[in-house]
Order: structure tokens, then C-alpha cells, then sequence
């Protein structure tokens, strides 16, 4: 069965034709990056204009690459939610219009579900019970799977999540946008012990707390450059030398992955899942991954970094599961939810 996944719900249009939920036949991502890189992070308005200059080029490059016409598509999977308002309603538009043009099956896929299923198209088939570390620009949680659409939520962020807080202290550090591969790179030539950062207390023991940590650090470089706690955060990163920056990349990274990690390995002692899988932007991140396979009796597979970050494959991916279990939805009537819940 060959489904045709479209992802537009944040900065990258994408399109992509996976085989039985597995086989990437394509996968086209047009990422919008430079376009808002000037603008220190994604503006909503740009995105959405761009993603309906870009839609149907890249379906059809998707199409052209997997070298299938319409009669070979079975179904269409778009994300609906969670994302940027615009940018969903471009995605879904074009995916219900072409549903309903084509006569085809249509399923609105769940965008950080969708992340989780990066890890179907691995050689390794995943395994239930399946523990997710999920680690976006827009989420942190931990879910545990019984089966396919069979999950509980074991825990979240209260406040920032995980790649919402490398991209915060990467524009302190003067490191641009996107922050995390930015925080990456400045930490390989810095100390991860040059100072430390207090631990977050979150009363779940699966909860997760970010922005404390952001203010941490800002209040270290703050204290470091004798400057009072009002001190204008846009003003520091002109201030520090070169390895203040490695340095509070470095620390702050291993702080941050060490938190996930901790977090991540408690709920595999309690729930021994048969797989682990990570997902998300920052899960690409190799600290993270070097880390949670030292602290883990298990081996984890990880996906290369472009079905880490947003794609449509992911998305062509659950939507097969969609496909094979639950009823399609009526094109006329699919409705996009940009704060969408799993
Ligand atoms: O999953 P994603 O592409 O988009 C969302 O659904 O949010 O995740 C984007 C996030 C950004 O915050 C970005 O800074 C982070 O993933 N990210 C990383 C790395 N690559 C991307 N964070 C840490 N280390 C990386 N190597
Ligand atoms: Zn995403």
C-alpha cells in the first residue's frame, strides 16, 4: 500500500511516498530555514505563504521521485495538528483537495505521533511495549505504546520544551537559528564542566521542566559578566569570548541531555518496554544518543537526522497504521487543530 504523506505544520514543506508503512519510496523536504533566519526564529505568516508557494512542486517532485502517478497512491496522510495555524490549513487544504480531485482516502495524521513513526522506517521493526522519548521544538514527553494507537502519556514539559530551550540559548549565545545543531557544534570545542546548572524539580516524576534551565544559564552569564538580573539578555552574547560560548553550550547541553536521559531511563526500569525509541528534532542530537545507549541495558536504533527533524515520511509512515486500522475521514470536513493533543 503506498500512502502519500504531506507535512506542512511548521517551517518545512514536505511530501513523501512510503510503501507499507516502511519503504521510503521519496521523501522531499523544502526547508523554509534561511527564509527566517534573519528574524532570529519561524514567522507565522512567512511560513504559510511559503508553504503555498511550495505545496504542489513538492508533492509532485514526491510523486515524481517515487516514480509513481496517482493510480499507485492509496491513500493520502497530512499532518492537522499540533503546529502553526496557516501552515496546517495550507497542508491540509491541498491533501483534502487532492483527496477529494483524485478520489482518494484521506487521514489526518498527528504531527508528534507521526515523529514517533520516523522509527517504522528503520531496518529494525520497533517493538510493543514501546517506550518514546520525544523531543521536539515543540514538545518533551514520555509515552508509553501497548500497541499501535494504544499509548499513555507518562509525563511532559510544564513549560519550554527541550528544542524550544536549545533555541533560547542559542540567541543568547549569539549562535542563530535553528539553536540546537548550533548548541552542538560551539559545545564539541567546549567544557561541559566549566560550571554546573541546579536540577530541575518537577513533581511528576516523568515531568519535565525546561525553562528553569534557560534561566539558569542566563543568570550565570549574567553573574559572569557582572551585570545585574535585568541585564538585557540580546546584549550578552556581544560580550563573551569565544569560549564563554563553547562553554555554556557545553554545559548546558550535557545538563540538558542528562535531564532527558535520566527521565527516560526511570521509565524503562519501571515499564521494561521492548523497545525505546527517541523522536523529534532533537533527537538527532549525538550526545543524546551516546548518552541514553551508555545508560540503557537496551540497543536503540536511530533514525539519521533528516526523519528526525520534520518530514513527511513520518507521516506517510503512521498513516499507513491509519490506513490499515481506522476509517478515513471525510476530505469535505477534515479539520485542522493547531494545538492538538496525542
Ligand atoms: O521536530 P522538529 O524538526 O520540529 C518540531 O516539530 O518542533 O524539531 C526542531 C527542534 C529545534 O528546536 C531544533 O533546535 C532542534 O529540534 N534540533 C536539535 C538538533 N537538531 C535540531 N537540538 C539539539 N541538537 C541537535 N542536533
Ligand atoms: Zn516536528
Amino acid at each position: 500500500m503506498n500512502i502519500l504523506g504531506i507535512e506542512a505544520s511548521c517551517d518545512e514543506t514536505a511530501a513523501s511516498v512510503v510503501k507499507d508503512g516502511r519503504k521510503i519510496l521519496s521523501n522531499v523536504v523544502l526547508s523554509q530555514i534561511d527564509l527566517h533566519r534573519e528574524f532570529g526564529g519561524v514567522v507565522p505568516e512567512v511560513a504559510a505563504r511559503s508553504h503555498i508557494e511550495a505545496i504542489l512542486p513538492v508533492v509532485e517532485k514526491a510523486l515524481l521521485g517515487a516514480r509513481t502517478d496517482w493510480k499507485q497512491v492509496d491513500a493520502i496522510a497530512v499532518t492537522h495538528g499540533p503546529g502553526l495555524p496557516g501552515a496546517l490549513l495550507v497542508g491540509a487544504t491541498t491533501a483534502r483537495t487532492l483527496a477529494v480531485i483524485k478520489n482518494k482516502p484521506l487521514h489526518g495524521v498527528n504531527h508528534v505521533l507521526a515523529h514517533v513513526y520516523a522509527n517504522w522506517l528503520l531496518p529494525k521493526l520497533p517493538k510493543f511495549p514501546l517506550l518514546a522519548l520525544i523531543v521536539s521544538g515543540g514538545h518533551t514527553q514520555l509515552v508509553l505504546f501497548e500497541d499501535h494507537f494504544d499509548y499513555r502519556l507518562l509525563g511532559q514539559t510544564q513549560d519550554d520544551a527541550v528544542g524550544e530551550a536549545f533555541d533560547k540559548v542559542a540567541k543568547i549565545l549569539g549562535l542563530g537559528y535553528p539553536g540546537g545543531p548550533a548548541i552542538a557544534k560551539a559545545a564539541a570545542s567546549g567544557n561541559p564542566e566549566a560550571f554546573g546548572l541546579p536540577n530541575v524539580y518537577t513533581e511528576g516524576i516523568y515531568d519535565f521542566s525546561f525553562s528553569g534551565l534557560k534561566t539558569a544559564v542566563l543568570r550565570h552569564l549574567q553573574r559572569q559578566l557582572s551585570k545585574d538580573f535585568d541585564f538585557p539578555s540580546f546584549k550578552i552574547a556581544n560580550l563573551l569570548s569565544k569560549s564563554q560560548v563553547n562553554d555554556t553550550a557545553a554545559v548546558f547541553q550535557s545538563s540538558a541531555v542528562d535531564y532527558l536521559v535520566t527521565k527516560a531511563v526511570g521509565a524503562y526500569q519501571e515499564f521494561r518496554p521492548k523497545s525505546v525509541v527517541i523522536a523529534g528534532g532533537v533527537a538527532s542530537n549525538q550526545l543524546l544518543r551516546q548518552k541514553l545507549s551508555q545508560s540503557l541495558e537496551k540497543d536503540i536504533d536511530y533514525a539519521p537526522p533528516n526523519l528526525c527533524t520534520d518530514n513527511a515520511a513520518m507521516v506517510a509512515a503512521l498513516g499507513f497504521y491509519q490506513a490499515k486500522y481506522q476509517k478515513a475521514v471525510d476530505p469535505l470536513t477534515l479539520e485542522t487543530v493547531p494545538s492538538l493533543g496525542i
